[in-house]
């Protein structure tokens, strides 16, 4: 299912937590939506999931506008979308079975279909044999995965995720990712993905849109926005997940005021020599490597430039036309 929203505003007494936004998310797809604390994101996924109207705007889902529903239209669109979330939101005192049940017991389906699905759910989310379980005996993760299949229960067309990974450790959350991309390609999914982790978008999503004190600030293709990065809040984003990348090898310490990124054809040519040659800078290079955005390869390099700032200003310029995306530190270099 395809989601149009339409300049969407929901304020909180003076406080526009979600202010004039308006995006277009494809159907069969993996949407991320990435904000600081505080941009509004759940307050999006409230007014888009139609917990909440919109004090303005719309929201579609394919061409059906759904945001001024009545009651009971909204019981009935409602169960085309599923709902993860950081604390699972799992009932404590019943087993995985029953939680992943519950939803099809409040539709009355019939019990021998509920306790066929539910088999099937624990398999599609690996913990084929573990029905019986007391949610309290499993792990984070394990925990997630009983979330996702009581989600899937009554076949959504649309997934929200709200902070999914955020409580647990970085394995655990790769492999939930996994989990989510391997669902939503067998059923079709649109999936949007909360998050205030790069590395989720990274591993994870195929568009994103950044969200910054109620407003879309950026928003294309993972691809793109991580090789040219135009807001500040992104950049911001990228430099946090940038220092942690385990394929950049660095081998000196200090230093490093330019990040210079390489894709596509700028990958096949010796770009390097030639500014040197033409403009006379230097290049000190402190750290390089390859990133893999979805699927796309990409060399990274972070270097000073010298001797001079001249010098450098020259080189980066020519660097930019021969299709290297470059950024500058704007911390004071040591
Ligand atoms: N029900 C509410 N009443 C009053 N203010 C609210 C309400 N819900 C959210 N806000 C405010 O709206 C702003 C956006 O909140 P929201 O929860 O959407 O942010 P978020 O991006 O999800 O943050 P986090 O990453 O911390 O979950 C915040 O300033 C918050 O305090
Ligand atoms: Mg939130």
């Amino acid at each position: 299912m395809e989601i149009r929203l339409r300049n969407l505003r929901r304020n909180y007494g003076s406080l526009h937590a979600v202010d004039d936004v308006s995006l277009d998310i494809p159907s069969n797809t993996v949407y991320g939506i990435i904000g600081k604390s505080g941009a509004g994101k759940s307050t999006l996924v409230r007014l888009v999931s139609m917990l909440e109207k919109p004090d303005n705007g719309e929201v579609y889902y394919d061409d059906k506008r759904v945001d001024n529903l009545s009651k009971k239209e909204l019981i009935e669109e409602r169960r085309h979308i599923g709902m993860i979330f950081q604390n699972f939101n799992l009932f404590s005192s019943r087993s995985a079975a029953d939680n992943i049940a519950y939803p099809m017991e409040i539709c009355h389906m019939d019990k021998d279909h509920i306790r066929k699905r539910t088999e099937e759910l624990l398999s599609l989310v690996g913990l084929e044999g573990r029905g019986k379980a007391p949610i309290s005996t499993l792990s984070g993760g394990q925990k997630q995965r009983v979330a996702i299949a009581r989600a899937l229960a009554i076949n959504p067309s649309i997934l929200f995720c709200d902070e999914a990974t955020s409580a647990l450790d970085p394995q655990t959350t790769r492999a939930i990712l996994a989990l989510i991309k391997e669902i939503q390609k067998k059923m079709n999914l649109t999936v949007v993905m909360i998050t205030h982790q790069m590395e989720v978008v990274r591993d994870a999503c195929d568009r994103v849109a950044v969200l910054d004190s109620g407003h879309i600030v950026e928003e294309g293709l993972v691809s793109d926005i991580f090789s040219s990065p135009k807001s500040d809040v992104t950049k911001d984003f990228l430099s946090s997940l940038t220092n942690v990348r385990e394929s950049i090898v660095r081998w000196s310490r200090d230093g490093g005021h330019f990040t210079l990124r390489f894709r596509g054809s700028s990958t096949d040519e010796p770009i390097i020599s030639t500014v040197s040659s033409e403009t006379g800078a230097v290049f000190n290079i402190r750290a390089a490597g390859v990133q893999n955005v979805n699927g796309e390869e990409m060399g990274v390099m972070i270097t000073d430039i010298g001797p001079d700032e001249e010098t450098a200003l020259k080189a980066a310029a020519l660097l930019r036309k021969m299709g290297v995306v470059i950024e500058e530190e704007k911390k004071e270099a040591e």
